[in-house]
């Protein structure tokens, strides 16, 4: 296993809107091994694929024992709203109140090809939803108002540029 470099917005790729996974094979799996690594180590609760500069519908999570590969993703029902703080591995440091539904349905299939149809509620909905945005090319400050947006965006660009 490897650990990956997460990118930190701005950088372009966080926007590219990712393709679907179509093989299911040992490079997939080899991803998945280092993105985990590279998610526990980094203390996230998700990540997604693009965030590691591979654009394809493909995100882990764990929360609360529940473990998930997630690929190819689409969240065919939502309810409810609710606001929580939520962070982002791209934007470190940064926690801010974002409104996601309280309980989705998602169908994706895993790591084997293998279809899985869950409704998840709570935290684990809302990490979800955030890995799902990614893979649009969504990012957390897309959810923020325009005054915060413009303060993490220069927050997170002289930062860039310190680097
Ligand atoms: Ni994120």
């Amino acid at each position: 296993m490897a650990v990956l470099n997460v990118l930190e917005y701005p950088n372009p790729a966080l926007r590219e809107a990712a393709s679907e996974v179509i093989e299911f094979g040992n490079e997939l799996k080899k991803l998945v091994a280092d993105m985990w690594e590279t998610m526990y180590l980094s203390k996230g609760v998700g990540l997604a694929a693009p965030q590691v500069g591979r654009a394809l519908r493909l995100f882990v999570a764990d929360w609360e024992g529940n473990r998930r590969v997630i690929i190819n993703p689409m969240i065919i029902e939502a309810e409810g709203a609710e606001r929580v703080d939520e962070g982002c591995l791209s934007f470190p440091g940064i926690y801010e109140e974002v409104t996601r539904p309280t309980k989705i349905r998602i169908v994706y299939r895993d790591e084997n090809g293998e279809r899985h149809d869950e409704t998840a509620e709570g935290y684990l909905a809302r990490i979800f939803s955030h890995e799902t945005d990614h893979l649009n090319g969504r990012l957390l400050i897309d959810n923020l108002s325009a005054l915060k947006r413009a303060f993490i965006r220069k927050k997170m660009s002289k930062k860039s540029r310190e680097r």
